[in-house]
């Protein structure tokens, strides 16, 4: 697809230009929990570092890791160079690296040791007179979820929750990783200790899904092109697809992939935030309260399933078993370690979601997660009605492959990742005497358009929280929405809400049946019979 850069162009997009419009956010003491951690290694100090080099960094920052093992700010330094090496989207400049490091910092405490947090409030003071942070504090809760209660209660115990500094321009702000709650009740618990220390406006629950470009292009998509809005509903649209496969399987993280299982690790959040996106009202204005209070909307919609038969119904929950992907022997999830012998745990949910409001009565959304997957990548298909067979398929006019029939409707691709780009396939004649119908394809690639690739979820997204900027973070009720939603489900699986029960059998034996899936193949067959069932097929990608 030709790209037009003019101005014009680029000020269609509210979202991307409100980001790069804005002035670099003020210098800040960023801390981060758990910084000898997966997250913190492979994501945090690599974006935090991508942002430097791309300029976008303020350059006062200093980065404190918080972690319980003795280390040296030197040792840290050298240990998160090795990780930023290995895991940045650009090469790591040995120039810039080193200006980088002279801003990370390694403060060591027990998580729920108050005098910890004393020291740390003075180190802070410290380097607020030393560099250009000015009372200005994030606190990023990247350890175990198990650690947010008593990080919280002694951030406000020692003061730390109030704007630092004595200039007026100090805030104190905390970014809440996922899983937030493992149910509504512990998902409330936790909101309710956040908020305890923290006003809303100065939380943010990352929901990295939000951060990724192609997920923020969805309302621009919708929004600033006139042409799909008033086909965007249920007279037009006969169902959409999201779907986000991983060929990974749970890489060593299966002591807290047993307690969550993918509706909990995928579907709760990144999955159901997807579908506010795509199935949302136009908001008022770009604000992050007029856009959540959009989604949330579409949450409140959610056709609840209350009882077991719903859920069998309309949801089918999977494992894999011992398949090959690309090739190479995969092993059954009960084999791989640390996973509980016989354990219940789902890897692969697809189900039929229904919203009850105008716009999409009647419009089944499928939603498809699961690991050890063929392939990876995350899809949204927006699958419109055929055309009226009164023209193409009458008798003597050859539509080929399915001109009106399922093969010959209009579908919407928003792939998120990875090829990100935009598609869609339409009927075309096929040249010559004859009139033969095929499907082409429109495409739109950004790598192509744009020529550059994007940046990694988590830059935006620190950057946006530094900046004051919640849109791209879940608000209290919409993570509790989702919650209230996803419990109906683990409900009848397991008979309870509780993440230990993620494993374990429903006690009376009423649950609705794990079906088995090879590794390498999209899934048990009963995730193909969900939509057979309302004569429709998966895309394929
Ligand atoms: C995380 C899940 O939130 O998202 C993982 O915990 C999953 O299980 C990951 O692999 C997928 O994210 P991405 O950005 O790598 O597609």
């Amino acid at each position: 697809m030709p790209t037009d850069h003019s101005a014009a162009a680029t000020n269609a997009n509210p979202l991307h230009d409100g980001a790069a419009n804005r002035p670099q956010p003020k210098a800040c003491s960023l801390v981060i929990f758990g910084a000898t951690g997966d997250l913190t290694h492979r994501k945090l100090i690599p974006a935090l570092y991508n942002l430097a080099a791309d300029g976008d960094l303020p350059p006062g920052i200093a980065i404190i890791g918080f972690a319980r093992r003795p280390k040296t700010d030197d040792e840290f330094r050298k240990e998160m160079e090795e990780a930023t090496r290995k895991f940045s989207r650009q090469p790591v400049n040995d120039e810039l690296w080193k200006a980088f490091a002279q801003s990370l910092f390694y403060h060591r405490s027990e998580f729920d040791n108050d005098d910890g947090y004393h020291a740390l409030a003075e180190r802070l003071d410290k380097l607020d007179a030393e560099r250009a942070t000015g009372g200005r504090r994030m606190f990023y809760l990247a350890a175990g979820p198990e650690q947010f209660e008593p990080i919280i209660s002694r951030l406000a115990k020692s003061g730390l929750n109030k704007p630092g500094g004595s200039s007026g321009e100090g805030w104190s702000r905390v970014i809440v990783e996922k899983p937030f709650g493992t149910d509504l009740e512990s998902a409330r618990k936790l909101n309710g200790v956040v908020s305890s220390a923290f006003h809303e406006s100065n939380t943010y629950r990352i929901d990295h899904f939000l951060g990724k470009e192609t997920a923020q292009n969805i309302m621009v998509l919708r929004f600033a092109n006139a042409i799909f809005e008033p086909i965007w509903n249920a007279r037009y649209i006969d169902h959409i697809e999201i779907t986000a496969a991983e060929t990974l399987g749970v890489e060593g993280r299966a002591g807290y992939y047993e307690t969550s299982g993918a509706l909990r690790d995928m579907v709760q959040n990144h999955l159901i935030q997807l579908l506010t996106l795509v199935c949302m009202e136009p908001p008022t204005d770009l604000s992050a309260d007029s856009v959540r209070d959009e989604k949330v909307k579409v949450l409140r919609s959610l056709r609840p399933m209350k009882t077991a038969e719903e859920v069998a119904k309309h949801v089918v929950r999977g494992q894999y078993s011992a398949g090959s992907i690309n090739g190479q022997p995969a092993p059954a999830y009960r084999q791989e370690q640390n996973v509980k012998p016989g354990t219940m745990t789902e890897t692969f949910v697809a189900m039929r979601v229904l919203l009850d409001n105008w716009r999409w009565n009647g419009v089944p959304i499928y939603i498809r997660v699961g690991k050890r997957l063929p392939k990876s990548g995350a899809e949204i298909s927006v699958h419109f009605k055929n055309a009226p067979g009164v023209l193409f398929n009458r008798d003597g006019v050859d539509g080929g492959a399915g001109t009106n029939g399922a093969g010959g409707a209009n579908v919407l691709v928003i792939r998120i990742q990875p090829d990100e780009g935009v598609s869609l396939r339409m009927q075309s004649k096929l040249p010559g005497a004859a009139l033969r119908i095929e499907p082409v394809k429109m495409d739109f690639q950004y790598g192509e358009s744009f020529g550059k690739a994007s940046p990694e979820a988590y830059e935006r997204l620190l950057l946006d929280a530094m900046s004051g900027d919640p849109t791209l973070f879940a608000r209290r009720d919409e993570v509790e929405e989702a919650w209230q939603f996803v419990d109906n489900i683990e409900q009848a699986w397991h008979g309870s809400t509780a993440s230990g029960a993620t494993s374990e059998a429903k006690a009376d034996g009423s649950a609705p049946p794990l079906c088995e899936y090879p590794a390498g193949s999209w899934g048990p067959k009963e995730a193909d019979e969900l939509l057979d069932h309302d004569g429709r097929q998966w895309r394929r990608f």
